[in-house]
């Protein structure tokens, strides 16, 4: 081993876990050496209609149609819920807890299933049928997850949408993926504050019918505030009057193991976020046996996932993969620090969590926090805590490991994407060393390549564009409605190899060290967001004639946007107006996408051919003057010293 700081596997769980270190060996090259039969095997921990005889997956190579198990059936809610009710139907599959302290429900299998039932019910009552699309734009709340799972015990296709989106992205979503329903809620809670859900629902659907796109024939609304909201007549309904006269018993469809299950809207470097697409079995399987490896799963084990479930992570790891395995999955209305410091910490203390998995900046930011608020707390039944959504500095990677798991825990700093479907690089907790800052090395069946400036791969020791050889089940299979857009994205750079956009570096010992990404798309507290997206933002209002949109480092959201803006012509520069665009992006893509730092500017500096040098501009934000690195090639290269001053004042 390298001399890096080196975390080496307790030994209990090296006696203990799913995965030792041999077991592992051995998974890794029955995977590569036997693929069918290996994952033939795995794909045996899911509840088959009809077990598969094909694996599929294979290489990269010309087709990019993948396909796995693609002669099994099945459904996913029973793979969640039926399976559970001969032996654990009264355990506790969720737990809510409310923003309010006081506020939490446990909610067992049996009611689970039977609310998910219910849903299910109502769902084919207002004609939702199998491939359907049905649109959630909801807060952390059980109907999150009854929605989910009632969608795929019909076979219709969920859309989950964040609750942070602003309508403009909802009518987005909407109309791409054409839902024909919309659940959603009266309002939300968030720090003490209520988030107007209807209104920006209806929002959004206003400008749907605007557009002559009125697809959504029915919106179903949840009251989690009671407060008054308007209901329009023939399209909106009271969920919870229409699921209290539903039926409870409903049989699930039996999908084929390619159907999709689910569209997921995510950022890319350029357009309008993409619709991934993922399908019933190979999504299922990744996102139960990731969690159930990675995490070391026990029965009985109590997993928090922080993520909304408006992102992947929540897919994955608050619904899909703990349930797929009988864990209890806990559903967090609240944030971390509210109503005081120590919040989450009190909530692993109340709920015995075992499995806990958040994000670096939610780490950072809570490290911040009075200390006493944690040491108030025990945190005694915390066995593996997790990390994702951007790399974790090792100073967190630290203070979660020494702090929050008092030495006793492996951390496990876990990389994927939304379009992985669940975790492809992490340490095994009983089997592999960790080091602070290395998200380590790739699960079994996952085989990441870096590769070099000249496309070619690199061996060893090695810094590069960071690829998979190989399809894994959790792939995603396409961008929805727009199969040109996902080999343009993935498997254009690097003929034969799938480019995931971020860069890495491969250690002398295997391991991977994420670096961050190397396309236009920034990372900011674990949010993906496209610099395209939020120059479109710019776009839309009045004043703004082009802007420029980088990421820069932020000491806790890891990175923040900054923005160079020109305004038209006759457009005057006002007091205010810098926090006023900041304000209207906000409004456009939601508040976690407004920049930190908006410059107003005549000039941005571009080559000859008028392509915008972000790299300058990263620097020229960060004050970095000294590196600006080589701008001759600048159609105008006074521009940069014109920015400098600008900043400077
Ligand atoms: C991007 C994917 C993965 C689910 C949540 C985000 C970055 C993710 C790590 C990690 C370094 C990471 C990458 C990746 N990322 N995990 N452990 N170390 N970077 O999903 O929104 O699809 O974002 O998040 O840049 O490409 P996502």
């Amino acid at each position: 081993m390298s001399d890096d700081m080196i975390f080496h596997v307790k030994p209990a769980l090296a006696a203990s876990a799913h995965v030792n270190a041999s077991r592992a060996g051995l998974m890794g090259n029955h995977a590569l050496n036997d693929p069918e039969p290996f994952w033939l095997e795995q794909a045996r921990r899911l509840d088959w209609e009809r077990a598969p005889q094909l694996a599929g997956g294979g290489g990269f190579g010309g087709d990019t149609r993948v396909s796995w198990f693609a002669d099994g059936t099945l459904n996913a809610s029973v793979n969640c819920l039926d399976r559970h009710l001969a032996d654990r139907a009264a355990e506790t599959a969720l737990i809510w807890q409310g923003e309010d302290e006081d506020a939490s429900r446990r909610v067992s299998f049996r009611e689970l299933h039977e609310d998910v039932c219910r849903l299910a019910n109502v769902l084919k009552s207002l004609g939702i049928e199998r491939g359907d699309r049905v649109a959630t734009y909801l807060p952390m709340v059980v109907e999150g997850v009854v929605a989910m799972l009632a969608c795929a015990r019909i076979g219709a296709v969920h859309v989950v949408m964040f609750a942070g989106l602003a309508a403009p992205g909802i009518a987005g979503r909407l109309r791409d993926s054409g839902a024909v329903l919309l659940i959603t809620a009266d309002e939300g809670r968030r720090g003490g504050k209520r988030l107007p859900l209807k209104a920006a629902a209806d929002m959004a659907l206003a400008e749907l019918e605007a557009d002559g796109a009125g697809q959504v024939r029915s919106v179903l609304v949840v009251a989690v505030t009671g407060s008054a909201v308007p209901m329009r007549p023939g399209r909106d309904r009271d969920y919870a009057a229409l699921v209290r006269s539903a039926d409870r018993a409903c049989a699930p469809e039996v999908m084929a193991a390619e159907d999709p299950l689910l569209i997921l809207y995510t950022s890319g470097s350029t357009g309008a976020p993409k619709g991934v697409l993922h399908t019933t079995a190979g999504y299922l399987l990744w996102a139960s046996l990731t969690q159930a490896i990675v995490f070391d799963h026990r029965p009985g084990d109590v997993f928090w996932c922080t993520a909304d479930l408006g992102w992947v992570t929540g897919h994955s790891y608050v619904v899909y993969g703990p349930l797929a395995n009988g864990g209890t999955t806990l559903l967090f209305e609240g944030t971390p620090s509210w109503p005081s410091p120590g919040r989450w910490w009190r909530e692993i203390d109340r709920h015995q969590v075992s499995g806990f998995y958040t994000a670096p900046t939610a780490i950072r930011s809570l490290m911040r926090d009075d200390p006493s608020a944690l040491d108030a707390t025990s945190r005694q039944s915390l066995r593996v805590l997790g990390s994702v959504g951007e790399p974790i500095n090792p100073e967190a990677w630290l203070w979660y490991y020494g702090r929050v798991g008092g030495g006793r825990c492996p951390v496990v700093d876990t990389w994927w994407q939304t379009e992985t479907g669940g975790i492809m690089i992490a340490p095994l907790p009983g089997a592999v060393a960790q080091k602070p800052g290395s998200a380590t090395r790739p699960l079994p069946g996952v085989c990441p390549v870096l590769v070099g400036g000249d496309g070619q791969p690199l061996e060893g020791e090695a810094e590069g564009h960071l690829c998979l050889e190989r399809s894994w089940p959790g792939q995603a299979r396409t961008i929805w409605g727009d199969h040109d857009r996902y080999v343009q994205t993935y498997f254009s750079t690097y003929p034969g190899y799938y480019f995931s956009g971020d860069g890495a570096r491969r250690d002398a010992d295997g391991y991977y060290w994420i670096t961050g990404r190397v396309d236009d798309v920034i990372n900011v507290s674990g949010h993906r967001i496209g610099s395209a997206e939020v120059e479109a933002a710019f776009g839309s209002h009045d004043a703004v004639a082009e802007s420029a949109v980088v990421g820069i480092p932020h000491d806790i959201k890891g990175q923040s946007l900054a923005a160079f803006v020109i305004l038209k012509a006759g457009a005057a520069g006002r007091p205010g107006l810098e926090a006023e665009l900041a304000r209207h992006v906000g409004q456009e893509l939601g508040r976690y996408a407004a920049p930190d730092l908006v410059v107003l500017t005549d000039d941005l500096p571009k080559t000859r051919s008028g392509k915008i040098m972000r790299r300058i501009l990263r620097k020229i934000a960060t004050g970095e003057h000294d590196e600006l690195g080589d701008v001759s090639t600048l159609a105008d290269p006074t521009v940069v010293g014109a920015l400098i001053e600008k900043l400077r004042r």
